[in-house]
């Protein structure tokens, strides 16, 4: 049985190796714990081949983990063969039947479980219903568009209730613009549904958009677990800073320290200032600033701003925004986005011109070890 507050799945110490053709081993999962919620919309995010693939198909049954457990709704599943599991993937490619229509691809995995035609038809009617698919159950697959065949695919996963649904990647075949409004479609089927869905992307921005929580894979590792919001604002390490946004992230020791600012020097030694909260004296950090941080002008007390100054690289206009890459007297350079509403200061986004980046001591994100 499972209750609001237990969890739909937990995973715990997963680790999955493979081997290579060339006899070398491949740690897919090294050492995951994940954990989602009943109703929750959790992603996976990470580069190719850092594991999602993986996870999925040891959630969905499709491969055994090496060692760890897995239990989905109070129980254990790693002997529990795919059919047998509370779950259904969806995959980029369709894989829909050509020779059968709609509504039979859709009913297909019910009627192999013996579902009486009446209740049958009336399911997948209300499957396709969910997809916007309705009226459409007598066409062939052949027949639709790309975005269609995937809300077929979709209908078909969701049409025998499903605790889970598993999404590997369903939408990167679709163009960008019919891409965005399934991303608005496939969440709100999710709330209606009421079921947890584990979505794989390697785009951040979909991730962002889309999920309850984000989980970052790297090399096989969680990198971290978060909201959105959290783990924009807050990465908890440089792998999370540079995959997810844009950033300046800045490699620093602390030099010097008073009751609510701490002052740094990078490595190349530009000169930062940061809230002081736990750091010490001389202790190695990396400090990151996202470009929407910058300003042109002071926007509040001088004490609790500071300054990167440099020369103006390049300004890009990207419709409201500058993009401006700008270089330190001391090399580092530094990317900022500049609101239209600033466009009086024009002059100053030329390359070559001296410029002054304001941002909020407090607004940087101080990130522990400084490790090269
Ligand atoms: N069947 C397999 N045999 C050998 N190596 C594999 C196999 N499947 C995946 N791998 C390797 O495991 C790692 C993780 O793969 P995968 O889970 O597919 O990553 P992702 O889905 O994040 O791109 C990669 O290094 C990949 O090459
Ligand atoms: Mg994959």
């Amino acid at each position: 049985m499972s209750h609001t507050n237990t969890p739909v799945v937990e995973i715990k110490a997963a680790v999955k190796h493979y081997r290579t053709p060339e006899g070398q081993a491949v740690r897919a999962l090294d050492g995951v714990d994940l954990s989602v919620g009943a109703n929750e919309f959790v992603t996976l995010l990470g580069p190719s081949g850092c594991g999602k693939t993986t996870l999925l198909r040891a959630i969905s049954g499709f491969e055994q983990l090496d060692s760890g457990s897995l239990i989905i709704q109070g129980q254990p599943m790693n002997d529990v063969p795919p059919y047998q599991r509370p779950v259904n993937t969806v995959f980029q490619s369709y894989a829909l039947f050509p020779h059968l229509s709609v509504g039979d691809n859709v009913g297909y995995a019910l009627e192999v479980r013996g579902v009486p035609r009446k209740e049958r038809d009336t399911r997948v009617g209300e499957a396709l219903e969910m997809v916007g698919m309705g009226g459409l159950q007598k066409r062939k697959p052949g027949l639709l568009s790309g975005g269609q065949q995937q809300r077929v695919a979709l209908a078909r996963a969701i049409v025998n209730r499903p605790a889970l649904l598993l999404l590997d990647e369903p939408l990167s075949a679709l163009d960008r613009h019919l891409r965005q409004s399934m991303q608005r479609e496939l969440k709100k089927l999710q709330s209606e549904l009421g079921i947890a869905f584990v979505f794989v992307t390697h785009d951040q921005e979909e991730a962002l958009t889309m999920s309850d929580r984000i989980v970052v894979l790297n090399g096989g590792h969680v990198q971290q677990i978060g909201r959105p919001e959290a783990i924009y604002d807050r990465p908890a390490n440089a792998f999370v800073a540079g995959f997810i946004g844009e950033s300046n992230l800045f490699k620093a020791r602390v030099s010097v320290v008073d009751d609510q600012h701490a002052e740094l020097v990078s490595d190349v030694g530009d000169t930062l200032r940061v809230r002081r909260g736990e750091l010490q004296l001389n202790q190695q950090v990396q400090v990151l600033l996202r470009p929407e941080q910058f300003h042109l002008d002071c926007p509040g007390s001088s004490d609790s701003h500071a300054w990167l100054e440099g020369v103006v690289e390049q300004t890009v206009f990207v419709g409201k925004d500058f993009e401006v890459s700008m270089r330190t007297p001391q090399g580092s350079q530094v990317k900022a986005v500049v609101r239209d509403a600033a466009r009086q200061a024009l002059q100053r986004l030329h390359a070559g011109e001296t410029l002054r980046l304001w941002y909020a001591s407090q607004a940087a994100h101080v990130l522990a070890g400084g490790a090269r």
